[in-house]
């Protein structure tokens, strides 16, 4: 029997854009997902096509139990999380000796079939190895961690990535004049971001623009709008949604002092909010249970 565990995730900057080729900076938050895995004759009913992919990838057959303290489909990177860390745990549990890299690799392997090709390594990436990553083309560069002191208001509106990915994908496809300017500025965020990491005032300021963009680029919803406007009235340095959109989470960053503050102002608007940081870890092998 083996347990992992691997963290959330939100973007501070980038998303839809990085499905592109552009930058983004994504960071590992601390809610988790804990998976166990056992070696067993035959495979226990999984009913998540990213779980099924796990087992068919790695050539076993075992049981899992899964424990989150993620929200599923809500921009924080659950479906990345529960991939990674039961790659991890059949890994371990199976001798397999894969390096992170290659399970990170794998993962986002499954993540781009389950979503039909239309998905970014962030999420993967980000739950394998933790921290701050500025996501490129073809490279990931990890940024030296900040305190960021965000807080995460959920919707409760489920979405799905796929569809939103796809939307944008078609926008593009019937709109290129519009979406190319679009997607070349959300990644202008993420560059004026990266002189900015200890200015939090410039960084929430960035983080409005990225909101803006996003909205234009069509995966906003009211319900987030409304988090986000409350939660700079009540003193964040700056909010925007997170992840693929449509629903899900927001993300404010704030002055320590004012947590509390901005949190109350997000359950005032029948949400849920969630006071979190950076998670430096990434997969992490957790007792048996
Ligand atoms: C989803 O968390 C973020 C998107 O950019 C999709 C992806 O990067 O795979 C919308």
């Amino acid at each position: 029997m083996a347990t992992w565990s691997a963290p959330g995730k939100v973007f501070l900057f980038g998303e839809h854009a990085v499905v592109y080729g552009k930058h983004g900076v994504a960071m590992a938050i601390r809610p988790r997902v804990y998976v166990t895995v056992r070696k067993a004759r035959r495979m226990s009913e999984v009913k998540s096509p990213y779980l099924e992919e796990c087992f068919r990838q790695m050539g076993v057959q075992g049981s899992l139990y899964i424990r989150s303290q993620l929200p599923s489909s809500s921009g924080l990177g659950s479906s990345a999380a529960v991939t990674v860390a039961t790659l991890s745990a059949i890994n371990d549990e199976f001798g397999l000796s894969h390096s992170r890299e290659e399970i990170s690799t794998i993962a986002y392997e499954i993540e781009k079939k389950v979503q039909r090709g239309r998905a970014s390594p962030t999420d993967t990436y980000v739950s394998s190895f933790g921290g701050l990553i500025l996501m490129g083309a073809s490279s990931k560069r990890r940024l030296p961690p900040p305190g960021l002191p965000l807080v995460i208001g959920n919707t409760g509106i489920s979405h799905n990535t796929a569809r939103m990915v796809e939307m944008v994908a078609d926008f593009k496809r019937t709109h290129p004049e519009i979406v190319v300017p679009l997607l070349d500025a959300i990644e202008g965020t993420t560059k004026r971001a990266l002189h900015s990491l200890n200015n939090p005032r410039e960084l929430g300021w960035l983080m409005n623009v990225n909101h803006s963009l996003l909205e234009a680029l069509g995966v906003g919803h009211p319900v987030l709008a409304r988090l986000v406007l409350a939660a700079r009235a009540a003193g964040a340095f700056g909010a925007k949604l997170t992840g693929a959109g449509g629903g899900g989470c927001m993300v404010a960053l704030c002055p320590s002092r004012l947590r509390s503050r901005v949190a109350g102002a997000i359950k005032a608007c029948d949400a849920s909010p969630l006071i979190t940081t950076i998670d430096t870890e990434g997969t992490r092998k957790e007792k048996d249970v």
